[in-house]
């Protein structure tokens, strides 16, 4: 099997403009030979994290994306900015994910693994403020993270129709990157 990323939203709402930004970004993925699965965080609601709920056993949603995680070996998360940090669905859901659970250590889904970041705001700044954050919890769970995250500001006016950028200096640069974390798989998952 292919080494394939796992691409999600920090976002749950219907009309999220980072999981438009995700879906484009799963897409260039496949685009450039590589293997992508979005997967909506909406259709997958996990408790806030309570270390007495986890007591009582996993919540069901939180084993769906344990098991594809476990299924993906890089991961390419679009995260609005909250107030300069990354959102809360975001920490909570890998907050979840790096818990030990059956044979599986803390950080365990994690471990040998890539990441890249990116951001879409409406704003003007993009989401800028939160991208180093974003990056220093991804590298805290031991992800291998993927240097130059890509902003994306005015994200309301940026897709067109089918779902792609209108600028193209923007579009090189989500291409760069994805192509980056393709590049990182090819080479660590060589036969
Ligand atoms: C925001 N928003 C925001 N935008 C930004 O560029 N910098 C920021 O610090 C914040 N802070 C912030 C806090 C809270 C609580 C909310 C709800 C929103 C605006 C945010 O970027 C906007 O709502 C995006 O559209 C959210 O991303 P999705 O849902 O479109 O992916």
């Amino acid at each position: 099997q292919p080494p394939k990323v796992l691409v999600f939203a920090g976002s749950a709402r219907e009309g999220s403009l980072n999981k438009q930004l995700a879906k484009l970004a799963a897409q260039r993925i496949e685009a450039l030979g590589g293997k992508a699965t979005f997967v909506d965080l909406k259709a997958y609601p996990c408790p806030l994290f309570d270390e007495d709920i986890e007591a009582q056993g996993m919540p069901e949603n939180v084993l769906k994306l344990r098991e594809m995680l476990a299924d993906h070996q890089a991961l390419l998360i679009a995260s609005p900015e909250y107030n300069g940090f990354i959102t809360p669905l975001l920490k909570n859901t890998l907050d979840w994910l790096s818990r030990p659970y059956g044979d599986t250590p803390g950080l365990g889904l994690f471990a040998g693994k890539w990441a890249a970041l990116v951001a879409a705001s409406p704003g003007g700044l993009g989401g800028i403020r939160a991208l180093p954050l974003g990056q220093q919890l991804l590298a805290n769970l031991s992800l291998t993270v993927l240097p130059q995250p890509l902003s994306l500001p005015k994200a309301g006016s940026a897709f067109n129709d089918s779902g792609a950028l209108h600028d193209d200096a923007t579009g090189q640069k989500l291409d760069a990157l994805c192509q980056r974390l393709v590049d990182a798989l090819a080479a660590t998952h060589a036969q």
